[in-house]
């Protein structure tokens, strides 16, 4: 933990009275509700207008500390270097909920809670069915996850730490599920059931990718390298989604919503869906020469760079740079996808390039993965599906640490009103 609040002070003067007002600076920040002793017009109380949040803490967390600009990412104050080489995905699951690494017995007993509840409700298949052959998983996944709150309506009930555990296990079990029959639903294939002999990733491979086999092998290479991606996506603070999940879990809703809500913002191609973005991006650009013209398209607004730039990264996002080691793994197995060569050549020119120099463009997580995903075979619709299981982990930890802070409270911000005032109702013969 780290060392108590620190304080210091601002003064504030108001030109307009002359008035001065001293404002406290704890841990870096003014809490905006200290502005209510200034009055504006009217009497109303003084605001912040912040869109975006770009410059606006909703909350105090202790679950992942990011360094922008130095390019730092730690979970629980480990470094995500030595837990993607170290650690397994639901080992940081367990350390992302509980604050601290499980030892030997607590691993083995979330391990065994998690693989017992990998099954769903046999009607979440006949909600699968419903969707259209072409349906996109992503859609899929967030009416399921959503869905599974009609099937636990003791959720509601989370304040219970034993109802809340249970929902975050079941949530955390089944969310590899509902994605793989996402998968096979889009593929026309029978779903396939959970193995609990398997490891929580090999299991997600086998409901996949199992065909007629009577057991599925996943090549130990491509578990790995699934586990070392679902580590580095298993959370990032107060990204959009995790927003997402806070605000509406701050309105007591069950977990299943709050977490169905953050699916739905991971879904938007400047989140998530930027990695199947990426995908289709490279294959538009087809070939390294084609790179020029682009990069001039993107310096002229015409589109953006997907994979690159970040919030909060102004540097190199340390986990594009994890991806990027483990590509050379994966296509060891699979044979190298060719896409990686116009990845790499983009890279290298953007960042040498004085418009994304200027604006501190760098790769983010989003720039590789999609060619990993794409090597074991997975189409781009997928991708997000890829990031939203790892990342309920990350977003359960968030809405816990929020439904367990007695300083939040239902979100509702404020707005700045710009439209019309009072006016009379105008007769349809007078407009
Ligand atoms: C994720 O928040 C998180 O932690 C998210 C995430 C997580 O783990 O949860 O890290 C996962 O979402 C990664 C980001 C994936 N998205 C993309 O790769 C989409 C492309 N990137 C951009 O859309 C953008 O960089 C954002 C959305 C990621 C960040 O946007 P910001 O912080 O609001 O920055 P901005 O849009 O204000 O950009 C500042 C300038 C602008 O130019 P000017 O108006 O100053 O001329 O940089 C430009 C932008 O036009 N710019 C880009 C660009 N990103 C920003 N120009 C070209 N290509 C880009 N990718």
């Amino acid at each position: 933990m780290t060392e108590g609040p620190t304080t210091d002070t601002l003064t504030v003067r108001d030109n307009r009275t002359g008035t001065e007002y001293e404002i406290a600076i704890t841990d870096g920040h003014i809490r905006a509700a200290d502005l209510k002793q200034i009055s504006i017009e009217g009497g109303d109380p003084l605001a912040t207008y912040d869109p975006g949040f770009v410059n606006t803490a909703a909350c105090r967390s202790a679950v992942t500390y990011i360094d922008g600009d130095a390019g730092v990412l730690e979970y629980r104050g480990y470094p995500i270097e030595q837990l993607a080489e170290n650690s397994t995905y639901l080992e940081v699951a367990y350390l992302l909920l509980n604050g601290e690494l499980p030892n030997s017995a607590q691993l083995d007993t979330w391990v065994h809670e998690v693989t017992n509840h990998t099954f769903v409700h046999e009607n979440m298949k006949n909600l699968m069915h419903a969707f259209r052959y072409n349906a996109h998983p992503m859609g899929m996944l967030q009416s399921s996850v959503s869905a599974m709150s009609t099937f636990y309506p003791e959720a509601i009930n989370f304040t219970d730490p034993e109802v809340r555990q249970l929902q975050i296990t079941r949530m955390i079990a089944k969310v590899p599920t509902l994605g793989a029959w996402a998968f096979r639903h889009s593929q026309g294939k029978p779903y396939v059931y959970p193995d609990n002999d398997l490891s929580y990733a090999e299991n997600f491979l086998a409901m996949l990718f199992k065909m007629s086999e009577p057991k599925y092998e996943a090549d130990p290479r491509l578990v790995k390298a699934l586990e070392v991606l679902f580590i580095l996506h298993a959370d990032h603070e107060q990204n959009c989604s995790a927003n997402a999940v806070r605000s509406v879990g701050s309105s007591g809703v069950d977990p299943y919503s709050a977490v169905a809500a953050g699916i739905g913002a991971l879904y938007g191609p400047l989140h998530g869906g930027a990695n199947e973005a990426v995908l289709r991006m490279l294959r538009r650009i087809k070939t390294t020469d084609n790179i020029g013209d682009f990069i001039e398209g993107v310096k002229a607004g015409k589109e953006k760079l997907m994979g690159f730039g970040h919030r909060v990264y102004k540097n190199y996002d340390p986990r594009a740079k994890i991806i990027k080691k483990a590509t050379d793994e994966v296509f060891e197995v699979t044979g190298k996808n060719p896409l990686l060569d116009i990845a790499t050549e983009l890279e290298k020119i953007a960042l040498e390039d004085e418009y994304f120099v200027k604006r501190k463009l760098y790769p983010n997580v989003d720039f590789y993965s999609g060619l990993i995903y794409e090597a074991l075979q997975f189409p781009p619709e997928m991708f997000t599906v890829l990031f939203a299981i790892p990342r309920t982990s990350g977003w359960l930890a968030q809405w816990q640490e929020m439904v367990g802070d007695s300083d939040q409270k239902i979100a509702r911000p404020k707005q700045v009103y710009i439209g019309e005032r009072t006016r009379d109702y105008v007769p349809m013969n007078q407009r």
